[in-house]
């Protein structure tokens, strides 16, 4: 059994990946106004990779006999000022998502529910993934500052990302 606690802090996470979900969408269709379709695709990806997040923790409230609670999902931004801009947004709201998945290793780790703790160690090594996969994009937009020709070469990289 999930305590009370615990159980509406895992709902409360499954709002955030949905938020997650929303702003990789608009950032999406941000790239794709600006036919940068690699990174539309990149952003499209992540989208569905925070479903999957919710979905995860979705199944493990179901499956620990918990009960569903769905909440508001908050309404994105959908305009950014640049890629460059765009990016460092992702990566500022992934460094938010590690502090709430850290929130609820320490609930789990107060609650001494060792499923969950055991369960929330999938999602501290995958934060460590989104981090760097921002990072990884981020960096290159700030090498590339203005020059079009490099920004359209990593157009076609991000276009690669399954
Ligand atoms: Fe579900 Fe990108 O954290």
């Amino acid at each position: 059994m999930l305590t009370t606690k615990m159980e509406d802090a895992l709902n409360r996470q499954i709002n955030e990946e949905m938020y997650s979900a929303m702003l990789y969408l608009a950032m999406a269709g941000y790239f794709a106004e600006l036919n940068l379709m690699g990174f539309k695709n990149w952003l499209f990806v992540q989208y569905r990779e925070e479903i999957g997040h919710a979905e995860k923790i979705f199944n493990y409230i179901v499956n620990r006999g918990g009960k569903i609670r769905l909440y508001e999902i908050k309404e994105p931004q959908v305009i950014w000022k640049s890629p460059k801009d765009a990016f460092e947004a992702v990566l500022n709201h992934e460094k938010h998502i590690t502090a709430k998945i850290d929130e609820l290793v320490e609930i789990a780790e107060s609650e001494k529910d060792r499923a969950t703790f055991a369960m929330l160690q999938w999602f501290v090594n995958e934060q460590v993934e989104e981090e760097a996969n921002a990072s990884e994009v981020l960096a290159k937009l700030e090498m590339i500052g203005d020059h079009k020709h490099c920004l359209m070469m990593l157009d076609k990289e991000t276009a690669q990302r399954k």
